[in-house]
């Protein structure tokens, strides 16, 4: 195999299914307790040894390029390349093929977080010799996704996104390729939803007789898209941290495992881990109950949060009713006034869901 191996990382999109947080925001930078999807991804390529990467970013390349910047903080060598329009995955690899020249590469969906990371499966395209490793889960739905079909070691059949799969493995948003995938991105064209897809590309391999291997995994493995899918992901995650206090904890209860970062402050409240209190953030008078993750600048005062995800310099205050299952933007505020009547009163930006119990 030739050279050593590169990442691509894929870093545009719209993020359609997670406004409003997306229309100002890119989806691979909404945290997991407390940390950018993106990273996580970033220190798996890492971890498996592949440190020379290529970012592709879209409309919110100079956020991304903000977070990630030469990628040296996490171990990484960035160089970032600009998909001026998403039109599919197999157009972002051709528009990496000068970065990517004649190295194979591992090619990772910028929103896509696996528990056990992908060393497993860069090992296995190392020491094989096939053309195209694919990594596949069995899921409930796997209409929603590429849909594979095996025959013993071998990928048979491809189908993006099938009415009618022909088995219950997806392609998870993780491939290795060798520099063969060019031609046959080149070759195929637009899917109904009018993007190249990677999948009829691979698809494309398979029918020139090249050889695509697949390998399972079975640790979980969250496409964060969705706002459901952002808050199992958040669980995830949570549910495997270690506990840790660099801030100021005061007349409070700190239950389970709770992180809390460097200049918070708990006073006379209750944590409930496992949950993460990011840098700088006020719990006062509150209840933050598990599997919550709190970023930076956060003030919650008076109300109670559980279950939910709130980014940085947001506040929640004199809320009677628990905040749950809830993901709130940054700088976004839920309060209770105390002005007279008492009614609702919003400004709620586009695509924004507001649910009243
Ligand atoms: C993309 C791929 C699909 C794959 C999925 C994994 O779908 O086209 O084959 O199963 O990522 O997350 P998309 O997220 O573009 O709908």
């Amino acid at each position: 195999m030739p050279g050593t191996l590169k990442g691509l990382v894929l870093s545009g999109g719209a993020g359609t299914r997670l406004r409003p947080i997306t229309h100002t925001s890119a989806k691979q930078l909404v945290p997991v307790a407390n940390k950018p999807v993106l990273f996580y991804g970033l220190e798996a390529l890492r971890d498996a040894g592949v440190t020379d990467i290529g970012i592709v970013v879209g409309d919110t390349h100079e956020e991304i390029e903000a977070a990630v910047g030469d990628g040296s903080e996490l171990g990484i060598r960035a160089t970032y390349i600009r998909q001026e329009d998403p039109l599919g995955l197999a157009h972002a690899v051709l528009t990496a093929e000068g970065f990517l020249q004649d190295s194979s590469f591992v090619m990772y969906l910028g929103d896509n977080l696996l528990r056990d990371g992908i060393t497993a499966l860069v090992d296995q395209f190392r020491t094989g010799g096939s053309d195209a490793l694919i990594q596949l889960q069995r899921v409930p739905d796997p209409e929603s996704y590429g849909v594979a079909e095996l025959d013993g070691d071998r990928v048979i059949r491809l189908v993006e996104k099938p009415k009618e799969p022909a088995s219950d493995l997806a392609l998870v948003g993780v491939y290795m390729f060798t520099p063969a995938i060019f031609e046959s991105a080149k070759a195929i064209r637009p899917s109904e939803r009018g993007e190249l897809e990677i999948t009829d590309a691979i698809q494309h391999l398979i029918d020139r007789g090249l050889r695509v291997e697949p390998h399972v995994v079975t640790g979980w493995w969250k496409d964060t898209g969705r706002l459901d899918d952002m808050l199992e992901a958040n669980r995830l995650v949570l549910d495997v941290i270690q506990p840790r206090n660099d801030g100021e904890v005061e007349n409070s209860v700190i239950e389970g495992r709770v992180v809390i970062e460097r200049g918070a402050r708990i006073i006379d409240s209750s944590v409930r881990g496992p949950a993460i209190i990011g840098a700088g953030a006020l719990v006062e008078n509150a209840y933050v109950g598990p599997y919550s993750a709190i970023s930076s600048g956060v003030v919650v005062r008076r109300a109670e949060v559980e279950h939910s995800i709130l980014l940085a310099n947001s506040r929640v205050e004199n809320v009677d009713a628990r905040v749950e299952s809830s993901l709130v933007g940054r700088g976004a505020t839920i309060r209770r006034g105390d002005q007279k009547p008492r009614a609702y009163r919003f400004m709620v930006g586009d695509s924004s869901e507001i649910n009243l119990l």
